[in-house]
């Protein structure tokens, strides 16, 4: 057989412009775990004559040593060698592989079949063009067919080959799949899954991979490398769709020359033509495609341009240039599904990075409207959604950006939440459409302001942000900052957690996502306080970093004093005034924070307050010096 390796040696130019030129088909294969998928990807990759020497020896000689039936190749070792590395722990969530044929070149994203990967398929797939979606011949649809069908449709990849695998096991018997065939068929109409190529085949005999099959005489249908030769690849419906260049970076190297870079997520772009920005709104007109080798006459989806315009307009990083006929929608509110992928629940309410494009924003998700349990599709009630969860929920974010449905455009509307402390990523998701009250409420400009109104107080608003666990001693510290602040004659307003919770609060409880809520709503209360020209106090334990970190950006620079009310838990334990403690060693009272519920501490607050080493006194005293120090209030 001729090897990738003898063109490779003979003619190393001649075959990479054998490759430049041909189109790339990503796709992705799911099946469950016994379904040959290794075997038949391995079976790929020997077929488009990919594999090295090397390569090749090695799998002869082990399906030789493991003995393989009837000497046949045992293609599954060429792929599995990489699940092994997973075995040990090397995180290889998603494989990539690559392989070329005479007419293409393909990327084949592997996934694993186990349910706890939902979050990996989608993240195999949403590149992909196409999905292979394997069934055993003997087993028909199983639950994993169904829950990756869902997925497929979900991420909205049009093409799907249903690979009825292992025909040589069933006597390649055409009753057996075409009831397979119209069985997937029904399914799948659920989903709105309509392009649809069943093939019988096997992976392990080669039949109809390359060559159609003698053994299925009555299949007329293409083999699966056929098939995969001549899909339809999306760039053909990228391009013909309006365009869209998210703004990667902006290039200028000197005054004469701005230019904006980034990849052409979808249309075509020419000099001329007429492009509106988003979200700013400004029109004006290409003046130069500037790409490597060269003005371009024109760029199409999927290449990386940069592009000038005629007018000299604001334009930064994450804005969205867009066909001025055709512009994406602005909001800053949608429906959307959310497909969860951490270990920790996503919380409604709690602020997550957002990033849509190359724009990043802060964004909160609201309780799920439902999730979907993804092997019966059907709709359950949610608080929250828990790893490789899929729900329906409403978002908002804290700037409006240029988006279009994820139906519409994968790179415009879809997105990733990321993990404010830890930065991971948290989730991925797909915008449906903007809330209708999002582009009916709009910010009423007022004409006495904050610095207005602090001008009157004599001292400058701010937040004293109190955190610490019950029985740390932040109401009575608080309370007796207050009291001194009072004592000059600044204008202040204690939030203290017991109290509030007694009225805004009172419909919550100690859950995480009750807990989220709590500071959520105690945060924006204080923005507002602080809008109002007040020195406002907050004393709640507020035990996550994240909550913490939003009232924090809810505020301008300098205004927000985040003071940790340092006191051990074995400290206020002893202390346990409410004798909250006891009730929850016993067992009595669930969640309390520090028993059965995280503090996560600050990491540089402010102000620190050591309570074993400071009396209430010199802890008031160090919090009044510091807002004198920072100007807040007189000295
Ligand atoms: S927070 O975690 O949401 O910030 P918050 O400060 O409002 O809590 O309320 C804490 C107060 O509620 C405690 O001081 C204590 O008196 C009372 N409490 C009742 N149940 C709990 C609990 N499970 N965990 C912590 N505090 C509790």
């Amino acid at each position: 057989m001729a090897h990738v390796s003898d063109l490779i040696a003979s003619d190393i130019e001649q075959y990479l412009a054998l490759h430049e030129k041909k189109s790339l088909l990503r796709f992705i294969t799911c099946g469950s775990v016994d379904d040959g998928k290794s075997t038949l990807i391995g079976r790929l990759l020997y077929e488009s004559k990919m594999l090295f020497d090397d390569q090749l020896a090695a799998i002869e000689a082990d399906s030789k040593k493991w003995g393989t039936q009837g000497g046949d190749i045992d293609f599954a070792l060429l792929v599995d060698g990489l699940a092994a590395e997973r075995e040990q722990g090397i995180t290889i969530d998603v494989a990539y592989r690559f392989f070329s044929t005479d007419q293409r070149k393909f990327i084949v994203a592997d996934t694993p079949g186990h349910e706890q990967y939902t979050r990996n398929m989608v993240t195999g797939a949403s590149t992909a063009d196409a999905a292979v979606i394997l069934v055993d011949a003997r087993k028909g649809l199983l639950t994993q067919t169904r829950r990756h069908s869902y997925l497929v449709s979900l991420i909205g990849i049009r093409t799907v080959v249903l690979a009825v695998n292992k025909m040589d096991l069933v006597d390649y018997d055409e009753a057996v799949f075409r009831r397979i065939e119209d069985d997937y068929r029904a399914f799948a109409a659920r989903l709105g899954l309509t392009d649809i190529t069943a093939i019988p085949l096997s992976g392990l005999k080669g039949d109809n991979i390359v060559e159609p099959s003698a053994r299925m005489a009555w299949y007329h249908g293409p083999t699966l490398m056929a098939f995969l030769e001549t899909c339809d690849i999306d760039d053909t419906r990228l391009q013909a769709a309006p365009l869209r260049l998210p703004v990667q970076w902006v290039n200028r190297p000197n005054l004469d020359f701005r230019g904006f870079c980034g990849l052409l997520a979808s249309g075509t772009l020419h000099p001329g033509d007429r492009v509106r920005v988003l979200p700013s709104g400004r029109e004006s007109r290409v003046a130069r495609i500037v790409a490597h080798g060269g003005d371009w006459p024109q760029a199409l989806a999927g290449q990386s341009v940069t592009v000038t315009l005629e007018d000299e307009i604001d334009i930064s990083r994450g804005d969205l240039i867009c066909a001025a006929e055709a512009p994406a929608e602005v909001a800053d509110q949608f429906e959307c599904t959310v497909v969860w992928m951490a270990d920790e629940p996503l919380l409604p309410g709690r602020p997550y990075l957002l990033k849509l494009g190359t724009r990043t924003v802060s964004a909160t998700v609201t309780e799920p409207k439902y999730k979907v349990n993804v092997n019966t599709l059907e709709h359950l009630a949610a608080k929250q959604l828990e790893l490789n969860e899929i729900g329906v929920c409403n978002i908002a974010l804290d700037r409006p950006v240029a988006f279009d449905a994820y139906r519409d455009n994968h790179d415009t509307g879809g997105f990733i939440l990321i993990d404010r402390v830890s930065n991971n990523t948290v989730g991925a998701g797909m915008l449906h459409f903007a809330l209708r009250r999002a582009h009916n409420i709009h910010l009423q400009p007022l004409d006495i302001d904050k610095a207005a109104r602090a001008a009157l107080k004599g001292h400058k608003p701010a937040v004293l942000w109190f955190t610490g666990l019950s029985g740390a001693g932040k109401s009575t510290i608080a309370n007796l900052v207050e009291k001194k602040l009072h004592a000059r004659g600044c204008h202040s307003y204690l939030l203290d957690g017991d109290n509030v919770r007694h009225g805004l609060n009172k419909d919550l409880g100690f859950t995480d996502v009750d807990r989220v809520e709590n500071i959520r709503r105690v945060a924006e209360v204080a923005k507002l306080m602080v809008d109002a020209g007040l020195i406002v106090l907050t004393a709640f334990i507020s035990p996550f970093r994240s909550e913490r970190a939003l009232a924090r950006g809810l505020l301008d620079e300098g205004e927000f004093f985040e003071i940790h009310i340092d006191t051990p838990l074995d400290v206020a334990e002893g202390r346990d005034v409410k004798g909250l403690y006891k009730k929850a060693r016993r067992g009595e009272l669930k969640n309390f924070t520090g028993i059965d519920s995280p503090y996560e501490a600050p990491l540089s607050p402010e102000i620190h307050i050591d309570t074993t080493a400071l009396s209430v006194e010199d802890a008031a005293d160090q919090v009044v010096r510091a807002l004198i120090d920072h100007g807040i209030v007189a000295g």
